[in-house]
């Protein structure tokens, strides 16, 4: 049984359906939810779930150990990062070869990089007047945004979208498509 940690700094939705995926899994579950942000939507969905949550700071996570210890004392064996807008620190991802995954709203690798999360990418890409978006699931490296592609699936940007109908439309996406991805690199890796 594969112990996951999902990090996440926002509402969070990406994370339920991970944790309700694995809820009875026999391969895999979800036993810690990572925030760095006080009052995140996502905290209250590890809470209704009793899911540990850890709340990291700064100090700690990019000058300090990366809480390298607290993960390995939760035995942890993959980390998803399901709308975490800190950057992985180098330690962490030595520790986590190939074991550190992200999602991201669009298909790199346009549209990502520093600074590019939630509406400003679909923004962007409705400005830009594509006619297709879609997500991408990758391995994390040290850079933002760039490590090995695992998935990509595209969706149309239709007439008259804005950057809510567009997310929408790119959660659903996400909702579907994240945790299947991860179940499937699990089977895949043993
Ligand atoms: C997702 O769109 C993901 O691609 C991005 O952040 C968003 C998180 O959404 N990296 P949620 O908090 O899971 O609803």
């Amino acid at each position: 049984m594969k112990k996951i940690a999902v990090f996440a700094s926002g509402t969070g939705t990406n994370t339920q359906k991970i944790i309700e995926h694995f809820r009875n899994s026999i391969i895999a579950r979800v036993t810690l939810v990572v925030c760095n942000k006080p009052g995140a939507g996502v905290l209250s969905i590890s809470a209704n779930a009793q899911i540990p949550t850890l709340l990291i700071e700064s100090e700690r996570f990019f000058r300090g150990d990366a809480y390298l210890p607290v993960f390995k004392e939760y035995e942890v064996d993959m980390i998803v990062l399901a709308g975490f807008l800190w950057k992985i620190p180098v330690p962490l991802i030595a520790a986590y070869p190939e074991k550190i995954i992200n999602i991201h709203p669009a298909l790199l690798p346009k549209y990502g990089g520093k600074g590019m999360y939630g509406n400003k990418v679909h923004e962007a890409v409705i400005a830009a007047g594509e006619a297709e978006s879609g997500i991408s699931i990758h391995f994390v490296n040290e850079i933002y945004d760039d490590g090995r592609m695992i998935l990509q699936v595209s969706c149309p940007v239709l007439t008259g979208d804005n950057a809510e109908s567009l997310a929408t439309r790119i959660h659903a996406l996400e909702h579907y498509h994240y945790p299947r991805v991860i179940e499937k690199l699990i089977v895949d890796q043993e």
